[in-house]
């Protein structure tokens, strides 16, 4: 079990809950974690709701998870075994102090800012324990919806403590290099666009290779915009791959895609991921945002 210690408790600590029967990558967690925190970013009703679902239930084990908007529509992963105990639990949920049901069964509401914003409903064994964990997770996801911005410093810290823990997993075989300019520390950035990165570039770039390699990441200011790269000298890509990756044309691999479409909403079209690669040669992709962002404070 690792236990990671941040700034603050973010997305990317590994829960203590986590010590299921049997060994749990780390990786594999904070990589779920992470794509529950992306699809819950319209909040627990929106288009992400029944990924995020889906994904809560692989990691808690357990028969069925949903989540709820407070229109009352229950998006499911998998199928409660008394499906109609489910929806009343999670019907009665908003109004009750964490609700448990039937043994199996579980209900809590989703509070964020002292609000109720929706339940999340847990059938399986341990779902008592198991509801509250992940309704940790799943208010902390929303709660970093309200303040969208951190800093370049920030970011570079988790992709640290990242980092850290992908070298207790590949050992030397990972080579890390990381420069920033002081300059860009304090330049507000949309949260989590760069471990989703340096995690392609370990897992898609290095891992096939067998044999390691060096992962580099860099941040510079760069003709009044920041600009940051993450590359490896791993396998590569096919570039019209990306392009079809980048228009959204490949299901169930939303970490690219989820940056580009964050950037170019907050900053505009100028401002998509540029991805710098062919089979064979490494890959290197560039996040800018600009310098100086009016109005836009990390929270
Ligand atoms: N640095 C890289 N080197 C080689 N291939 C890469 C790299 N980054 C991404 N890819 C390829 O692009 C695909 C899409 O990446 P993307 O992050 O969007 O989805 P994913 O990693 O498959 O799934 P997830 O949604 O968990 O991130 C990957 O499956 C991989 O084939
Ligand atoms: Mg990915």
């Amino acid at each position: 079990m690792i236990e990671v210690r941040g700034r603050r408790r973010g997305v990317t600590d590994v829960p203590t809950w986590l010590r299921r029967d049997g060994p749990v990558d780390p990786i594999a967690v904070l990589s779920v974690a992470r794509q529950v925190a992306a699809h819950l970013s319209e909040g627990p009703a929106g288009a992400g709701g029944r990924a995020a679902a889906r994904r809560l239930r692989w990691l808690l084990g357990v028969h069925a998870v949903g989540l709820a908007g407070l229109s009352g529509t229950v998006e499911w992963s998998g199928r409660p075994v008394d499906e109609a105990a489910a929806l009343e639990l999670a019907a009665a949920a908003p109004h009750s102090e964490k609700f448990t049901g039937k043994p199996g069964l579980a209900a809590v509401p989703l509070i964020v800012d002292h609000e109720v914003t929706g339940v999340l409903v847990v059938d399986g064994p341990s779902a008592g324990k198991a509801v509250r964990e992940a309704a940790w997770l799943v208010e902390n996801a929303l709660e970093r919806r309200h303040g969208e911005y951190t800093t370049v410093a920030d970011e570079f810290e988790a992709i640290e403590t990242y980092l850290v823990l992908q070298r207790a997993v590949m050992g030397e075989r990972l080579q890390v290099q990381i420069r920033v300019v002081p300059d860009v520390l304090a330049v507000p950035l949309p949260y989590l666009v760069l471990q989703p990165l340096v995690e392609n570039a370990i897992r898609h770039g290095l891992e096939p290779l067998g044999r390691g390699g060096t992962v580099q990441v860099q941040g510079e200011a760069r003709n009044g915009d920041c600009v940051i790269s993450v590359e490896d000298d791993g396998v590569g890509m096919a570039p019209a791959e990306v392009a079809a990756l980048l228009a959204g044309k490949a299901t169930g691999r939303v970490g690219l895609s989820n940056v580009d479409r964050r950037l170019r909403t907050a900053y505009g079209p100028w401002y998509g991921l540029v991805v710098e690669t062919e089979r064979d040669a490494g890959t290197r992709v560039l996040v800018r945002v600009p310098l100086s962002q009016p109005g836009v404070l990390p929270s």
